[in-house]
């Protein structure tokens, strides 16, 4: 359990920097990628990030699991996962 009360820490200013760089994988319009265009290599290398990104959930679990008394560093690292889950989602579809 994080030590540090919410109101002593600067989580909260790491979350609004991070809340203003959001984006939507809804937002990419997808639906207009012109799949007879794509590169087969680009499929290729999709695949291996959608992989590498989808190790941000056991991360999560690492970073949340070792630092557990700091609420600033947990606080981010749920952010980061949120985002890399994003890119992982993404890159997918
Ligand atoms: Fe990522």
């Amino acid at each position: 359990m994080p030590t540090a009360a919410p109101e002593e820490a600067h989580g909260f200013e790491i979350f609004q920097h991070y809340e203003r760089l959001q984006w939507k994988v809804s937002e990419l319009g997808l639906e207009n990628v012109r799949r007879d265009l794509v590169d087969p290599a680009y499929i290729s290398l999709v695949k291996g990030v959608v992989m590498g990104e989808a190790t941000s959930l056991p991360g999560l679990h690492g970073f949340l699991s070792e630092f557990d008394d700091d609420y600033d560093c947990s606080a981010f690292v749920a952010v980061w996962a949120y985002q890399e889950l994003q890119h992982h989602y993404a890159f997918r579809a």
